[in-house]
């Protein structure tokens, strides 16, 4: 990757991660970071030797991306005049293209929809590029967004936001899980086990497991039937699941998911 300069609004979660992944990959991006409390800008630029932008007046408008990293609930309030020639990443979950054309008066804005793990290099990264990329562009995109993780083109925004829950709230529901076998191990063994350390590799684990060749291309429920004899251990904690309908208490939290995002877009 060329030396490119990445204009950068909000360093919270989601845009830290994101700088980190591209700057551990690409040590040459420099990025110009900006926050309105300034705390958090101040201190991810000196972690990736960039240059903090202490007001948005103070941005510079020449910059070969910028990525929109704040809350879809503070696009009202974000005033910046982008150079006609800007090329914007919007990572507002939701947040549709047409709202962001008519908001900057500008048309090369792609939308993703990034996650957490980003910042290690594993994030799972859903990208939807309108028509006015040229295929330059769009190679620097994606090149850029890999250093970051895999890239999965969207082919329309309707699928970015209904993926969105999946992705990028996904390392929240898993953590949530993850937080579920913490605690009802803690409570069973009484805090005797290192109950923290036992669950994060096994998921850490299943998760390799999950991405090694041989079980790319077997399912799911292969992978699960693979572990799980009939009457055994995991059959009877799999039955009480089953029982109790996790799948479809999935199923309303996903909805519930997609609801937001689709109030979000309005
Ligand atoms: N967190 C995730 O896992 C995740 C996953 C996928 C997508 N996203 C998307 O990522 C975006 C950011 O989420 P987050 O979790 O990173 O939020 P966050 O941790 O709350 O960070 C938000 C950042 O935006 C800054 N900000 C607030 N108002 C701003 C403005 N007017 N101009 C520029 N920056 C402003 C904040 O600045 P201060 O530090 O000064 O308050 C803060 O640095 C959201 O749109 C969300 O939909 C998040």
């Amino acid at each position: 990757m060329t030396k490119i300069k990445i204009g950068v609004f909000g360093c919270g979660n989601m845009g830290r991660a994101l700088v980190l992944g591209m700057k551990a990959q690409f040590p040459e991006i420099h990025f110009y970071l900006y926050t309105p409390t300034t705390l958090k800008a101040l201190q991810l630029s000196s972690e990736v030797n960039g240059t903090f932008v202490r007001s948005l007046s103070e941005m510079p408008d020449s910059l070969d991306w910028y990525i929109l990293a704040f809350k879809p609930q503070n696009l009202e309030q974000f005033q910046f005049e982008f150079s006609s020639k800007a090329k914007i990443i919007s990572i507002l979950a939701g947040v549709n293209l047409s709202k962001l054309e008519s908001k900057f008066n500008l048309f090369k804005i792609a939308r993703l929809m990034p996650n957490t793990p980003a910042a290690l290099g594993l994030g799972a990264n859903l990208l939807f590029l309108n028509t006015s990329f040229n295929q330059i562009e769009k190679a620097e995109i994606q090149k850029l967004l890999e250093s970051t993780g895999k890239c999965f083109l969207m082919s329309s925004e309707a699928d970015l936001n209904l993926t969105t829950v999946f992705s990028g709230s996904g390392p929240g529901l898993i953590f949530e899980l993850a937080r579920i076998f913490e605690a009802e191990l803690s409570r069973l063994t009484e805090g005797r086990v290192n109950a923290k350390e036992i669950v994060t590799q096994t998921f850490f684990g299943s998760s390799a497991l999950m991405d090694t060749k041989a079980n790319q291309v077997v399912s799911f429920q292969d992978l699960r039937s693979q572990v799980t004899s009939k009457n055994g251990v995991t059959y009877e904690a799999l039955e009480i699941l089953n029982q109790n309908n996790l799948q479809d208490i999935f199923s309303k939290a996903f909805e519930a998911g997609i609801k937001r995002v689709n109030e979000l877009s309005n």
